[in-house]
């Protein structure tokens, strides 16, 4: 299968004048074409900049301070401001966290999808409106929908909207980062069910970043954990639900509530750290049940414990 991204050990920093935040501190992974990679993660591990970077768009006073982001076999680090501009939404784009609030309030519908397919396209007015009725009614949206203003429209339509826009030049990668947050949960379920839909109809790869793993159960077919601004366990749907590893991994499937289990729910104590002052070695150890002294010393590697599953811990590294 083509690999539609690569990312080798990318360093993104936010310096700021209380100091540096390691937002992303050499992260690692793979996206192949019709693939669902998961990301999870606690709030502030870094996910959304994470996001940002693929999309060459970190901001100020953030920096991709290293590594490589490789998207389609172009390299995305080296791009100018307008090399990004012409694959930001043909080749990647992304449905930002709280994506309902991007929408042009002034503007029609129907004038800012068909801006996109204009200015990427060189579509007429027209041609550009017939095009996004079409897509609209891919996510369940009826054309009328075109000529109304985003005050009109309730939470889930708008994100609807938001997500055919970044569908709209089929680009090789969506980044979809928590899509449902805002939303009442019969909607979140819509959204969910039409994401699913648009990745086995459309085979679209996507990036799908959430705090919540319960959400990636449905989707992803890869999942990547994040803690503290890096990636602690890479595999497979089932290598993370059924055989995690790491003990961060661990903590968070058993804060899923479960109907069939009915188990007590758990979540992991303690707080993630700051990120422009890690912990040293492991940055889990100080939450962590299992941690040793090498722990808080040294950092554990991402290592490999059976194909396509690695984890950064020391209890699966042989001294
Ligand atoms: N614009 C910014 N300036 C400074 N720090 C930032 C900025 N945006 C994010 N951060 C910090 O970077 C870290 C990762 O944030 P973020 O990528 O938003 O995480 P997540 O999406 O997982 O919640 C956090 O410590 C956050 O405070
Ligand atoms: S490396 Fe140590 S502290 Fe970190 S998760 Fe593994 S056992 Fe816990
Ligand atoms: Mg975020």
């Amino acid at each position: 299968m083509a690999t539609v991204l690569k990312v080798e050990d990318l360093k993104v920093y936010y310096f700021t004048s209380q100091g540096t935040v390691k937002a992303v501190d050499g992260i690692s992974f793979t996206i192949d074409e019709g693939d669902v990679l998961g990301v999870a993660g606690e709030s502030g591990s870094g996910k959304s900049t994470l996001g940002y970077a693929i999309l060459g768009l970190v901001p100020p006073p953030g920096k991709i301070v290293g590594g490589r982001i490789i998207l389609d076999g172009i390299e995305i680090t080296s791009l100018s401001e307008d090399e990004l501009r012409k694959i930001r939404w043909s080749k990647v784009s992304m449905v930002f966290q709280g994506a309902l609030n991007i929408l042009n309030p002034v503007l029609r519908i129907g004038d800012q999808i068909a801006e996109i397919l204009m200015h990427h396209k060189g579509l007429s007015k027209k041609e550009a409106l017939e095009i996004a009725a079409q897509h609209l009614k891919l996510l369940g949206l009826s054309p009328d929908v075109l000529r109304r203003y985003p005050h009109e429209l309730s939470g889930g339509m708008k994100q609807r909207v938001v997500i055919a826009m970044a569908l709209l030049l089929k680009p090789r990668l969506v980044i979809v980062d928590e899509p449902t947050t805002a939303l009442d949960v019969v909607i979140q379920a819509q959204i969910m069910n039409l994401l699913k839909q648009l990745k086995e109809q459309e085979r679209v790869s996507m990036m799908f970043i959430t705090h919540d793993l319960s959400l990636i159960a449905e989707i992803a077919n890869k999942i990547a954990i994040m803690y503290a601004g890096k990636v602690v366990e890479l595999g497979s749907a089932d290598n993370i639900f059924e055989r995690s590893l790491h003990p961060y991994t661990q903590g968070l499937i058993r804060s899923i509530p479960s109907l069939k289990h009915r188990r007590a729910l758990t979540w992991i104590p303690g707080a993630p750290p700051d990120l422009r002052n890690p912990p040293p070695g492991c940055r889990f150890h100080p939450r962590c049940p299992y941690a040793m002294d090498v722990c808080k010393r040294e950092e554990p590697l991402l290592i490999d414990v059976e194909k396509g599953h690695s984890v950064s811990c020391w209890l699966y590294i042989k001294k």
